[in-house]
């Protein structure tokens, strides 16, 4: 008898654990930027990489975020032209995230902006 309810209880207990799971992208509110303006990435993305990253993603952790490496370590194997706010570079230091360094919002706004332009090399 005892067993059938402690059973149950793990039952109920695991179905609600399985179906309590919520997959919200983070959604940064955002000010001032254009998407009709190509976001570039020598000029406004790398900086961000220079100013937080490069502590540890100077060369010995990949991604090498090194201005002249960043590049080709991020694209393609890092960002999801199919979609955006599912890239890598975007997701791992988000602002509500657990990354050693995070973005801020507006960080966070302007590589995900790049990554919908097509993260060009410009
Ligand atoms: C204090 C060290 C540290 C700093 C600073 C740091 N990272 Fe990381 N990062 C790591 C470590 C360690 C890993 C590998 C373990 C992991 O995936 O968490 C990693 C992994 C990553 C990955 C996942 C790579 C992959 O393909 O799995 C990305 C993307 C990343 N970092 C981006 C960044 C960006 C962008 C910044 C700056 C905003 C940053 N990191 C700052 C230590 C750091």
């Amino acid at each position: 008898m005892k067993k059938h309810l402690i059973f149950t209880l793990m039952v109920v207990f695991t179905l609600g654990m399985l179906t309590s799971c919520q997959y919200d992208f983070y959604v940064p509110e955002l000010p001032d930027i254009d998407p009709e303006v190509d976001v570039s990435f020598s000029q406004e993305i790398t900086p961000i990489f220079s100013a937080k990253c490069l502590n540890c993603h100077g060369g010995n952790i990949p991604p090498d975020l090194r201005p002249e490496n960043a590049y080709a370590s991020i694209v393609p194997a890092r960002v999801n032209l199919d979609v955006p706010n599912d890239s890598k570079i975007y997701t791992k230091p988000l602002p509500d995230g657990s990354h050693a360094a995070k973005y801020s919002d507006a960080e966070a706004a302007l590589i995900l902006t790049w990554i919908e332009q097509g993260a060009k090399n410009n």
